[in-house]
Order: structure tokens, then sequence, then C-alpha cells
């Protein structure tokens, strides 16, 4: 028996758990029910994560504290997960006094080792709100090209990178006035000191081959940089036990939060913590997406390393969500949450779904709405479930068969196949899996229509060879629904109830079931109803944007003319200069080499084409632009770009990032029309 301890990626408490999350927790319950299934001992821990700079800001706007926030969301994100079948042993919160005890230990280890170097770090200060400032809390002029209102880290409109105390006329977005540059000392921890233990480490069989390529080729074959960890106060976390007024960074705390939780369990059940977090003999699976790989391949094995925790035995790592081959998007409606979900679907549907689609590699995973309907309805209702559905009802009265009949060796067969589907569900390759078993519910089905019951019941005479049949198909069923079980566990316990035999482990499916009751058939699957997939995405569009509720108070708030106030006088010659224009976006693409930016094929009407780089990807899909109005500067000098030449500019309200919003003019307005 393997001890095996797994976790998912600590879910951010400022958000909530949507459809693209769930690939992450899906595929991590699945395997490890497989793993409890097959009789090891395996634990499911998780947490929210909770510190940090977003939910302190967060906390503050809706003028309530940080533990009132993280306990709501704490309560939003269980119940998603519970509805979706995802059983943590454990749930626990990073803000918990069991991982605030194993960050000083680990702490305590990394100094020990000699490995924490303190220097200086210039930072922009909001002297009103006393806080150092995050790049994305700070705007101005950039200081390349002059455009205003930009953000901390790169210029939306020429592209260029700089740091936030390079912006001509800064402002702090939390209070509108301007930020001085300060110095504070911060914390790093040297990751470099390991680097031969990391060039092995993840070099080993640990990570999917392109993820140790990956590192090998980008940041194994240079020094790696000392990691800072620290940030000044105030900030949302712990406080640094040998450096009063600073705190642990989240990311610190975050991985630590595994032990953390794991700490909190121990306590609970009394299982002693030493046997899983150090102990050479316990396996530790960490499943993860791939934006936060560098997090658990280099730093986190660090930290194990120096304070001699357990190694992770393998780092999972999956990729990224697609609805329909395109990014989740709010205006499409493919950003759905967990809990719009299951207000319409079964979660078994989305539990197959991703199962038939996820494999071992880092590649990311398409929802293809249509392909969902059909593929849950052929494999599931109309293969699956049908073995049961055609069959149960016939042998309510008598039960199974005392001894099993001759099947021409398919019982045999089915139970021959259970190795190399364990082998695929253990490899990660869920994919493998379920093909392999939809291809036994294809033998499977040919016995049942060439035996058809529903015939062999219109005769008396033939009972025993009914009961026979049925037994059979039963049987088969039964195997299936065992092998999908740590997908569809709720499947499982219907079959078990019909069968009266619950379905509790793997080796089951070695051996027939007979002479036992037969239960009234229930439903156990229903069809998947396009309308309500289209009905979910429907409700998904008009939710309104995460977090915030929208105008809390109908009093419309100054913070916007604090953080740009108005600008000098001009004349109204002045404003005549500018010449603004009705344009129609007819063509929107995205800029590869920038992340900000959408290249804008504008029509002033006839000929007349305008190439226009607006920084607004954050907030737009270029697909949801073409065909729509916008007001232009039609007579600005162009300017020529790393990516082209830009035409002019298009008029927007709004800080910024994914707070742009474009303007329009109302109906009847045309192309080329003047706005003045
Ligand atoms: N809080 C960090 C993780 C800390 S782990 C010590 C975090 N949180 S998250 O909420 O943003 O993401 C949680 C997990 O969900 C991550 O592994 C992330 O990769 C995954 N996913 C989030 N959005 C996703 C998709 N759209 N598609 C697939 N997985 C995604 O990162
Ligand atoms: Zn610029």
């Amino acid at each position: 028996m393997r001890q095996i301890l797994v976790t998912s990626a600590l879910p951010y408490a400022n958000g909530h758990i949507h459809i693209g999350h769930l690939v992450e927790y899906l595929q991590t319950d699945i395997w490890v029910r497989f793993q409890k299934l097959r009789g090891h001992r395996c634990i499911y821990i998780c947490a929210d994560d909770t510190h940090g700079t977003a939910i302190m800001i967060r906390a503050q706007q809706e003028g309530r504290s940080e533990e009132a926030l993280i306990a709501e969301m704490r309560e939003a994100h269980v119940g998603d997960f519970t509805g979706f079948g995802i059983a943590f042993d454990h749930y626990g919160s990073t803000n918990s006094e069991a991982n605030r005890a194993v960050c000083h230990e680990i702490w305590a280890a990394l100094r020990a080792a000699d490995m924490v170097v303190e220097r200086a770090v210039e930072q922009l200060y909001d002297v009103e709100k006393e806080t150092f400032l995050a790049d994305r809390f700070v705007r101005g002029t950039c200081p390349k090209c002059g455009a205003k209102n930009q953000p901390g880290d790169n210029c939306g409109a020429c592209g260029a990178t700089y740091s936030p105390s390079d912006l001509v006329d800064p402002v702090s977005t939390l209070s509108g006035t301007r930020p001085e540059v300060r110095s504070a000392s911060h914390l790093f921890v040297q990751i470099e000191k390991l680097h031969g233990f990391l060039d092995e480490w993840t070099q080993s069989g640990t990570l999917p081959p392109e993820s140790a390529n990956y590192l090998k080729g980008y940041f194994l074959h240079e020094p790696l940089r000392d990691w800072d960890i620290s940030r000044p106060g105030p900030y949302f976390g712990f406080e640094i036990p040998d450096s009063p007024g600073n705190y642990w960074y989240v990311w610190f705390d975050a991985p630590i939060g595994y032990i953390g939780a794991t700490r909190e369990w121990c306590d609970l059940t009394g299982e002693s913590f030493d046997a899983w977090w150090r102990s050479a003999s316990t396996e530790i699976h960490h499943f993860i997406g791939k934006d936060i790989q560098y997090f658990h391949t280099l730093f986190w094995p660090a930290m194990l390393k120096t304070a001699g925790f357990t190694l992770p035995t393998r780092v999972h790592i999956h990729g990224f969500l697609t609805v329909d081959g395109a990014k989740m998007s709010k205006s499409t409606g493919t950003f759905v949450r967990a809990s719009k979900y299951l207000e319409h679907l079964d979660p078994s549907y989305l539990r197959y779904y991703y199962a038939s689609k996820l494999n071992a590699r880092v590649e990311d995973i398409d929802l293809n709405l249509e392909e969902f309907v059909a593929r849950v309805n052929a494999d599931l209702v109309g293969k699956v479930v049908n073995l049961a559905s055609r069959s149960a009802k016939f042998v309510e009265a008598t039960g199974l068969s005392a001894r099993y009949p001759d099947d021409g060796g398919l019982f045999a067969a089915f139970a021959a196949e259970g190795a190399a589907i364990a082998a695929a569900y253990e490899a990660g390759d869920f994919h493998k899996a379920m093909r392999a078993i939809v291809e036994l519910a294809d033998r499977a089905n040919p016995y049942v229509e060439a035996n058809a019951p529903w015939e062999l019941r219109k005769d008396p005479a033939k009972a025993d060879q009914l009961q026979d049949v049925c037994t059979v198909a039963l049987n088969l069923f039964r195997q299936l629904a065992i092998y999908l079980s740590p997908v569809l566990p709720d499947l499982a316990e219907k079959a078990g109830a019909l069968l009266n035999d619950p379905i509790v482990s793997w080796e089951q499916a070695a051996t027939p079931l007979t002479g036992t009751p037969v239960a009234k058939f229930q439903h156990m699957l229903q069809r998947v109803d396009p309308a309500k997939v289209q009905a979910m995405i429907e409700e998904s569009r008009e939710q309104a944007p995460e977090s915030i509720p929208a105008a809390a108070t109908p009093v419309d708030s100054a913070a916007a003319l604090q953080a740009d106030p108005i600008a000098a006088e001009i004349s109204i010659d002045d404003f005549a200069k500018v010449d603004l224009r009705v344009a129609r976006v007819i063509a929107a693409d995205e800029v590869p080499e920038a992340r900000k930016l959408i290249r804008l094929t504008l029509s002033l009407g006839g000929e007349d084409r305008r190439q226009v780089f607006a920084g607004i990807k954050a907030a737009y899909e270029p697909a949801d632009l073409v065909g729509r109005l916008v007001v232009m500067v039609a007579n600005l000098a162009p300017r020529q770009m790393k990516f082209g030449l830009s035409e002019g500019m298009v008029i927007a309200a709004g800080p910024g990032g994914e707070d742009i919003f474009l303007l329009s003019p109302d109906d009847g307005a045309v192309p080329g029309q003047r706005v003045k």
C-alpha cells in the first residue's frame, strides 16, 4: 500500500471558482479517487490562498476586514467544490495559525542555512495611504511617448516597459495623490545556493518532460536570481518574526499552506504529521497549472530541501482551458462560474468531459460546447447507462442469476482490461482510460441487442434465459461503473444501490456478482439538454464582472476625479484643433509581441481606412469589437511603433487595465461624422 498526499493549487480568495479552475480540481479529484479505490492510503489537501495586496485593497474598498472577506469567499469556494463532488480530506486556509507555525519553521531553516540576504528596493510610496504601491496601483505619463494615464509597468500606447518610478507625474490609484520614491529594505532568498540540487531534482522525472526542458533551457543555464519574499507593511499576511514591519510575500506562505493545511488535518484526526511531511516513503503529488510552474518547481523544492521536508514525488502540470477555441470571456458568456454551471447542469457531465480530454501533457484543453453535449449523450447515456436501463427492470422481481452464465468471455475480457485502464489513470492519461472504457461499452451493447431481453420477456418459457441475459448485461454495466467511478462517483453509487453491492474497490471488477436482489431502476443520468447549456452561457454573459458589486451606493464616488483631476483650461479654438470622428471597427487583431495592444482597422466611410494600436486588450476581445462604432482622434500625428504605424487614437474612459470603456455614439451616427 502506498501512502500518497495530493494537493491542488490553492485558489485565490479574491475570486470565484470558474470552469477553468475546475480543470485542475476535477483532474486532481479523479486521481485521488482512483488511488483510494485501488486501496492506497491517499489524502487530498487544499486551502484558500488568502494573503496579499489584492485582498487588502478589496477589503478596504468594501469597508470590512480581510478576515470577513476571506471567510465569505471560503464559503463560496467550498460550496462550489462540494457541488462538483470534489472531495478534499481537508480544506484549510493560508491565514491559519498552523500555517504561520510552518512558515516560522521554514524561515528559521532558511536563516540557519544562511540563504537570506537584505537589500534596499526603491518603490513608490503613497504618503496619504501610508503604503508602498504595487505596480498596478500606480499610473502616470509614459516616459517614452508621453501617453497619459499609463500603468506602472508598461505603456499601453507605445509598449515601452519601465519601472513605476520612471513615470512622469505618477498618481496613486488608491488615493489620487502623487506618490514618492522611497527605499525599503527587502529580504531575498538565494535559491542559487541550491542550483545543483534543483538541476538534478527538476531533471529526474518529477516533472512533465516539456517543463523539465523549459526550466533547463531558460533558467538553470544561468545563476538563479534571488527571490524577493518580503513586503513592507501594511500588507495582509504574516509578519516576519525577525524583521518587524515586514511581511512575507503571498507566494512565500502560499505553498507552505500545503503543509499548514496538512498539519491542521493531523491535529483534527490525530494522524502523525511526520509520517506525511518528514518521511522518505510518503509520495507527495502536486497538481498545478502551467502559469505557476516557476514557484512549484524552483522555489518550492528549494524551501522543502532546506527545511528537511518530504520532496514532491511528482508535479503534475496542466494547460489552460479554452471554450470553443478561445480564451474564456465575459463578453461572450464563456467565463462561466462553477455556481452558474451548477444551476443548469449535472456536474457528472463536466467531470466526464474533462476526463475524456485530459492527458499527461502540458497542453491547453478546449471545451467545445457542441462536442460536450454530443459526447456525454453518446458515451454515458447512450452506451453506459443504457446497458442498465435496458435490462434492470426485467430482473427486479428475481434478482441476478445464482450462477454467472456463459457470456462468451465478455466479463473475463472486461476484467482483463482493468490493468491497462488503471495504468492510464495512474499516468494521468484520463483520455486513454475513457477511450478504453467506451470501447468496452461498445462490446457490451451488441450482446444486449443480440439477446434482446425485451423480446425474451414476452415468452414465459424463457424466464431463465431472460434472467441470465440481464445478469450478464448488469455485470458488464457494473464493471464499467467501477472503472468510471473515479470520474463519476454518483453513477457508481447508483450502480451500487441498484445491485445491492456498493462500489468500494477496483478489485470488484474482477469477480461477477450473482444472486443479489436488484432494486427498482431509477434514472441514473439525464441526457444533456443543449438548451440548458445555452441558458448557462446567456446568463454568464449578463453576469456583472467579478468582485466589487457595481455601484453599491447611488451616489457616484469621487475617486475617478481625484485620481485624474481636470486639466488646465483651454479655449474653444484649442478644442477645435482636435478632430474627433465616428469610425467603424472593420478588423481587430491581437499583436502577439505586445501584451496590451489590439490592432484596429477603422473605417471613416468610403475607402478611408486607419490603423490604430489601442491598449485595450485586457478589457476587450478583438472579435467583440468588429462592426461596432467608436470615436477616434483623426488628426493626430501618425506615430511609428515597433509593430507598425499608428494613425490616430480611439477614445475611451476608465483608469485602464480591464477597466477601459470605449465610447460609441448613439444610434444613427455614421462613420466619418465629426464629433464636436
Ligand atoms: N493562489 C495561486 C496558487 C497558489 S498554490 C500554492 C493561484 N490561484 S488561482 O486561483 O489563480 O489558480 C488556481 C489554479 O487554477 C492554478 O493552478 C491555475 O493554473 C488554475 N487555473 C486558473 N485558471 C485556469 C484556466 N482558465 N484553465 C486551467 N487552469 C486554470 O494561482
Ligand atoms: Zn508610451
